[in-house]
């Protein structure tokens, strides 16, 4: 068996994966995200540390194996969020997360510094609020003494196998979302890392996802119920895992994943820049090879927000007839004509990052009459969200990659008519895939690859299957490139009221 493992924003979920790629059990804990200020989001690394331990002892129990007929365990993990330790290897202060949003005077800071065009060129990124330099130079500008102690910086998920191997060591994949890495080379950006001052020594040993990181100490494995001397894999960040776990390991493939966020993510073969870096443009989970995202904060969030204000009689519908909410206003909201006519939703409820890296921008529905009604409100939602999605597609293709098969995945993947809306839209097939259980799965091949010494690449082909197909109907995708049109005027005409 493989153990994969992913260290989420709200809970660590452990899956058991047989040799054949079959997922024989699961088990997720929860912990809590703290919030102190507002715009801040912190969690302590000694509760995913007690999550996760709990969450290995109470898989092995579930699927009632010995913990020694497990071969090898992979991580996934939430990404860019700053673990700082001392000499000790103490967690000097809360880990900062992705979502966190206090890091904007840093942002600019390390723009001036290292500059604005050469950072993307060192890079292959801009400074945003939730990558992990800016964090690094908060604590610098705003905890000194706190920043004194500093010995290592890890992320999140490479805490917990610290803890599990007492080896240090960071993926390529995640350490891309750092800001100190020179995605293109796969090696620490000793001038980014210079100029901003942080002593590499802090940083730690650069891996491929696949590569054991590590191997079980005996305290850990006693704690945990494993056997010692397990290997365990470096991982990869949540985004990379869940694209390897769907099977975006291949040119031509991309992925949407709707979640809260929603994140349109294509593998590359080669390394190419985007030069305004208007799309992260990271190392991906397979070995030597690239992917581009383009990130859009409130996806699923912009639906779970008109879900929880304004569909109390779903809510009571679906109690009533032990129904899913959102299968009801998905229906509902295929009663409304395509184009919602003319009712366009602007899905910036959280601000934005893809293609308007904007935290001030808000959302609206635009071009209300009295003809609308609740369903009209809830379709241009799926829509809105969709031609946002669509933008970061726009970006993709603008780069030179064609795209010829989308994944979609994530908690929106169940709804068919949605999965249409979003053929017909991008104009491309969407498929869905016989793996359902996201990064975890990923970080599950990882291992299995590390093990084994088979490529990841060949792995995904032998264990995940196609099981559904939709083709883009082209009539509706020309209706929909109309509105789509509208759309995409909408953010810059509206920008200057957000402020
Ligand atoms: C990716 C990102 C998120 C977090 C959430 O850039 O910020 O995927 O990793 O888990």
């Amino acid at each position: 068996y493989f153990l994969g493992l992913d260290l989420g924003t709200s809970a660590v979920k452990c899956i058991l994966v047989d040799d054949t790629g079959h997922v024989t059990a699961s088990h997720s804990v929860e912990y809590p995200l703290y919030q102190p200020h507002p715009g801040w989001a912190e969690q302590h690394p000694e509760d995913w540390w007690m999550a996760t331990v709990e969450g290995i002892r109470a898989l092995i129990q579930k699927a009632g194996i010995q913990g020694n007929e497990i071969a090898g365990i992979g991580f996934s993990g939430q990404m860019h969020g700053s673990v700082f330790l001392d000499e000790a290897q103490q967690v000097i202060r809360p880990a900062l997360l992705w979502c966190d949003q206090r890091t904007g005077e840093q942002c600019e800071y390390i723009e001036n510094t290292v500059g604005r065009e050469e950072l993307g060129r060192l890079t292959g990124n801009k400074a945003l609020t939730g990558f992990t330099a800016p964090k690094i130079i908060w604590l610098r500008d705003q905890e000194p003494e706190h920043y004194e102690r500093v010995r290592h910086v890890l992320l999140p998920k490479d805490y917990v196998r610290l803890r599990l191997t007492g080896e240090f060591g960071m993926d390529m994949a995640d350490a891309s979302g750092t800001l100190l890495l020179d995605v293109a080379g796969r090696k620490w950006s000793e001038t980014v890392v210079d100029r901003l001052g942080i002593p590499m020594a802090w940083l730690p040993p650069l891996f491929e996802s696949g590569d054991v990181a590590g191997k079980l100490l005996p305290e850990a494995a006693a704690l945990t119920g494993l056997a010692a001397g397990t290997p365990i894999v470096a991982g990869g960040g949540d985004q990379a895992c869940g694209a390897v776990g769907v099977g975006v390991v291949r040119h031509g493939i991309a992925s949407v994943a709707l979640g809260t966020s929603g994140v349109v993510f294509v593998h590359d073969d080669t390394y190419q820049a985007d030069e305004a870096c208007r799309l992260h443009s990271f190392c991906h989970g397979v070995p030597g090879k690239w992917h581009r995202m383009g990130v859009m904060l409130a996806a699923g969030g912009s639906f779970q927000w008109w879900r929880n204000h304004f569909a109390h009689e779903e809510l009571e519908q679906a109690k009533r007839e032990g129904k899913d909410v959102y299968e009801i206003l998905t229906a509902e909201a295929e009663a409304a004509p395509l184009g919602s006519e003319g009712l366009i939703f602007l899905p910036y409820l959280s601000g934005e990052r893809t293609p308007h890296p904007d935290p001030k921008a808000r959302g609206g529905f635009i071009g209300l009459n009295l003809r609308h009604g609740k369903a009209h409100l809830t379709r241009a939602i799926l829509e809105g969200i969709t031609f946002g999605l669509y933008d970061s597609m726009q970006l993709i293709k603008e780069s030179g990659i064609e795209v010829t098969e989308l994944r979609v995945n994530g908690g929106g993947a169940r709804s068919p008519f949605w999965r249409q809306m979003i053929a017909d839209i991008f104009g491309i097939p969407v498929v869905t895939v016989n793996s359902t259980d996201g990064p975890a799965y990923g970080a599950a091949i990882m291992a299995a690859s590390g093990v084994l010494q088979e490529d990841i690449t060949t792995l995904c082909e032998k264990w995940i299957q196609v099981v559904d197909r939709m083709e883009p109907i082209a009539e509706n995708h020309n209706r929909y490139n109309s509105y789509y049109q509208i759309y995409r005027k909408l953010y810059g005409t509206l920008k200057e009221t957000f402020h």
